[in-house]
């Protein structure tokens, strides 16, 4: 399973990065928002030379035209450029004529498998199931990525799933399990991924009887010198 953080905040993706566990980046226009005053194109070149992987930048005209004419500035900025694609029926248009010209897409907001179906002819690169979001109103995210994953399977598309709209550990654990090629998270939960109370403690136990077994050594070696 690949894993995406998904933030426009420089500080995080090179935290991430170090961490050696990350294959790429999504932005929407709600993240990069929340930077403040940026430059959209700059900071997505900044993410890029940041991480070696695919990083998604949305589009947001809503007609064909509008989204073909930003796809294609985006796709300029750097290789490693995923144009975010949204679910509607202007974007299916431009996934099929972004595929056809070699740009590679992450068709964003999904919410149904025969979206996601639709998604797939058109020639998605990626497909992006918001899982958090279908949650929030009462429904069972994961049963949308087993959907998707299935049906994938069962048409032989490479179109890769994206589990999107992450919230906590379990999402990724559930997303592995059912076979998603990419989970997408905040930060935040990426950390957060590595919490244990029985690793805490037991390295609290390991590192107090090595200390314990230091001392014994150095007092065993200062009275075989007197
Ligand atoms: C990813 O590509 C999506 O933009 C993101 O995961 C949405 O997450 P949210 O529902 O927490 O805003």
């Amino acid at each position: 399973m690949k894993f995406f953080v998904d933030t426009a905040n420089l500080e995080e993706i090179r935290e991430a990065n170090d961490m050696g566990v990350l294959d790429g980046v999504t932005t929407n226009p709600s993240l990069v928002k929340a930077e403040g005053n940026v430059d959209f194109h700059e900071r997505v070149l900044k993410i890029c030379e940041v991480v070696q992987g695919d990083v998604s930048a949305e589009v947001t005209a809503t007609d064909f035209d509008g989204m073909m004419e930003e796809a294609h500035t985006l796709a300029q900025i750097h290789d490693n450029v995923v144009v975010k694609i949204p679910l509607i029926k202007e974007g299916i248009k431009a996934l099929r004529a972004l595929d056809d010209e070699g740009i590679r897409t992450n068709c964003t907001l999904c919410f149904s498998p025969t979206q996601a179906l639709v998604a797939a002819k058109a020639g998605a690169d990626y497909i992006s199931p918001f899982i958090g979001r279908i949650d929030d109103i009462s429904s069972d995210g994961m049963t949308l990525i087993e959907e998707i994953v299935q049906i994938y399977d069962n048409y032989d598309f490479e179109t890769e799933v994206l589990a999107a709209s992450i919230r906590h550990p379990t999402h990724v654990k559930r997303a592995a399990l059912a076979g998603a090629d990419v989970a997408t998270m905040p930060f935040e939960t990426m950390v957060k991924l590595l919490d244990h109370p029985l690793t805490d403690r037991g390295l609290e136990r390991f590192l107090e009887d090595w200390e314990e077994y230091q001392e014994a050594k150095e007092e065993e070696a200062a009275t075989a010198a007197v």
